[in-house]
Parts: structure tokens; C-alpha cells; sequence
């Protein structure tokens, strides 16, 4: 069987590096925000080109924090209105809501999924406070567009990057301004994976680094004053130390996923199946490898009997979830067509070019 992500063999590789740092952690018996988490904040920092980075418990967190820590900065207020794009995970939309801000909806492009910024002006109100591009899938959003929409409209950028680590503008950070942050995270499938839950935000806006240093933690700077009404969402010490060992790595990885995109994209040849958008020099560190046909679980079935693992993502968009009813008789035509066609085919790093082959040859005989 070939499944769609060996989360095993991944991070078996890893196993003789994961024990030492377990033992050094065990050695030093320090396990909440030590030295590990201190220093993976600083590397991650650094790789993403920002000035901060701010580990928390996951990726959902990530993004409810930065909202969160934009009303106490006075930035945000309750019942403000953000766009997000309507073609995303369930998360991005449940973080507005968490933070009692309020979600409005675009379309993405059929080509990139990813949200259209064309779409966006028309969408703004005198309530509308901040845009949430997710680069979805691993493929930068049009983030140029979006942020002059956003600087012609006075609004925060805040990026769910939680499925793009790496995904760079011109190998800078696209936080590139006091006005943005970008939220991940390392569930244990992403590109740069955890061996269970973590996230982090980053940003170059003082100001907000250190709310969120605080509002992570209890909303306290020093133990026991609790300067606002914070969480706990920490990002593990060990989580933190099997991280520091793996982003090292990270770039090879991308690499490595991008060469398997670009087999898949020159040789896969049927009529049957569409591939995604990717014209090479936008950026693109495939996540996920997303590829529609109009009848998909039918070409589900048939790689299952060739054994090989796929996973639909995301076969419900948020507008039609039972949790919002209030939301289901929304049309978003686009996101719907987008929902009801995508199929995400094997891709990682560990894949063999054997593997690569096989899929590539059982889909073109489909
Ligand atoms: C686009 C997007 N945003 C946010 C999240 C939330 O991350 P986590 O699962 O770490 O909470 C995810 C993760 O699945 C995601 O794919």
C-alpha cells in the first residue's frame, strides 16, 4: 500500500535525535516554556525572517490568540468583521468566531484555490478590520494584492500559514510589515511536523509579541500577576525539542515535495483528472498535492484497489457544516465545486520516485 503520508517512516529517521533530546530534556527536568522552547522560537524566527516568534499549543490557538491579542492592543474590537476565504479548513473560520469576531466569506480562484482578491473590496464594510488569506495547500496567496487591499482599507493582515511553512515571497518573510503576523502549525502531519500538537505565531511588531508572550501564558509576564485574561496554550518543551531537530531539514523536505509535484504535474496525462495551478516561480511548498475530476470517489476507489492511500480535503465546506446552520442556505459556487472534486494524492518527503511512478502510471490508466 502506498499511504498517503508515513508519518512512521518520516520521523523514524528521526529516532536516534528525538532520544537525545528526550534524555536532555529528562536530565535538566525543566518542562514548561525551558530552553528547548527558547530556542526553537528563536530558530523558527529566524528561518521565517521575522523578528518574533511566539510558541503556543497548536495551530487553532495560534490564529485565536493573534485576534485575541489584537483587541487588547485595541487594534480589534468585538463584532468586528474579518474576510476569510470561504474554500478553507474548518479552523481558520472557528478562530474568528472564538475571538467574537465576525467571519465574512469569499470565494477562492478555481485555479488556486486560494482566496480571490478580486472578491474582496466588494466585501468591505465600515466593520471590516482584517483580511485572513490561508495559503492553502502550501501555495502562497496573492499576498501583493492583498496586502495594497489592505493598506487602501487601514486593515490587519494576519496570515493562516498553518499548512505553508517555508512558503516564502522572494525568500522573505511575507510579514513584511508592522501591521501583519502568521499563524502555524505543527500537527504532527505538516510540513514541519510535531510528534503531537504545537503551533506558533510569527511577527516584527513588538507591541504584539509581547501580549502574546503573556496572553499564552495565563496573561502573565511574571508568575502570578496577570496582567489580561490569557490561556494556557504553551508549546510543549519536548514538542519543542523534536522540532529543533526537524526544521533543520525543512528546506530539503519542500524541495523534496516540490520535485514529486513537479513529476506529477509534467507526466500525469488524463483527461479525467485536473492538476493544480502552479506556474513554478510563485511559491509553492505542497502540503498537500490536490488534484479534481468530477466523479472522485469513484477514482478513490480505483487507486484503493491499486493501493494507493488518498484523502479527500476538505469534502464540507464551513458554510455547509452542521455547526452553522445559520450559514447553510449560503451559495459560494466556487468553494462548492472545489469541495465537491478534490482528491489529494500521496505526497512527502519519504516518498520513493518508484512510489512517484507507480501513481503516476495507475492514474494515467484510469
Ligand atoms: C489552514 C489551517 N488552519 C489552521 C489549522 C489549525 O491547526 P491545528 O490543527 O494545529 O490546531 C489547520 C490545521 O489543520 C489548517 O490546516
Amino acid at each position: 500500500m502506498i499511504k498517503f503520508l508515513d508519518l512512521q517512516k518520516l520521523n523514524l529517521a528521526y529516532q536516534e535525535q528525538f532520544q537525545e533530546k528526550m534524555k536532555l530534556v529528562l536530565d535538566k527536568g525543566w518542562f514548561i516554556l525551558g530552553d528547548e522552547v527558547k530556542s526553537f522560537e528563536s530558530n523558527f524566527a529566524r528561518y521565517c525572517n521575522a523578528k518574533y516568534c511566539i510558541g503556543v499549543g497548536n495551530g487553532l490557538d495560534a490564529l485565536v490568540l493573534l485576534f485575541k491579542a489584537y483587541i487588547q492592543l485595541g487594534k480589534l474590537q468585538k463584532g468586528d468583521e474579518v474576510i476569510v476565504p470561504a474554500n478553507t479548513y474548518i479552523a481558520s473560520v472557528l478562530a474568528v468566531l472564538q475571538a467574537d469576531l465576525v467571519p465574512v466569506l469569499v470565494e477562492p480562484k478555481l485555479e488556486t484555490y486560494n482566496l480571490n482578491p478580486d472578491l474582496i473590496e466588494a466585501k468591505i464594510t465600515s466593520k471590516t478590520k482584517a483580511i485572513l488569506p490561508v495559503h492553502l495547500y502550501g501555495q502562497l496567496c496573492e499576498m501583493d494584492k492583498i496586502n495594497a487591499i489592505a493598506n487602501k482599507h487601514n486593515l490587519l493582515v494576519i496570515e493562516d500559514a498553518a499548512q505553508a511553512h517555508g512558503v516564502f515571497n522572494n525568500q522573505q518573510s511575507t510579514i513584511d510589515n508592522q501591521q501583519s503576523s502568521a499563524a502555524y502549525s505543527f500537527y504532527p502531519g505538516k510540513n514541519l511536523g510535531a510528534l503531537g500538537d504545537g503551533g506558533a505565531i510569527t511577527t516584527n511588531d513588538d507591541e504584539l509579541a509581547k501580549v502574546l508572550f503573556s496572553l499564552r501564558n495565563y496573561g502573565s509576564e511574571k508568575k502570578y500577576h496577570n496582567q489580561f485574561v490569557g490561556v494556557n496554550s504553551r508549546l510543549d518543551e519536548l514538542q519543542a525539542a523534536f522540532l529543533n531537530v526537524k526544521l533543520p531539514n525543512l528546506d530539503t523536505d519542500n524541495e523534496n515535495r516540490r520535485a514529486i509535484a513537479k513529476r506529477y504535474l509534467s507526466e500525469i496525462k488524463n483527461d479525467k483528472i485536473i492538476l493544480p495551478q502552479w506556474d513554478f516561480s510563485a511559491n509553492h511548498v505542497f502540503h498537500l498535492f490536490v488534484i479534481r475530476t468530477k466523479n472522485r470517489y469513484d477514482l478513490q476507489e480505483y487507486l484503493l484497489q491499486n493501493k494507493i492511500e488518498t484523502v479527500i480535503h476538505y469534502p464540507i465546506p464551513p458554510h455547509k457544516q452542521e455547526a452553522f446552520p445559520e450559514w447553510n442556505h449560503l451559495s459560494f459556487p466556487i468553494t462548492e465545486k472545489i469541495h465537491n472534486e478534490v482528491l489529494s494524492l500521496p505526497i512527502s518527503p519519504v516518498m520513493t520516485d518508484d512510489e512517484v511512478s507507480f501513481v503516476i502510471e495507475i492514474l494515467n490508466n484510469y
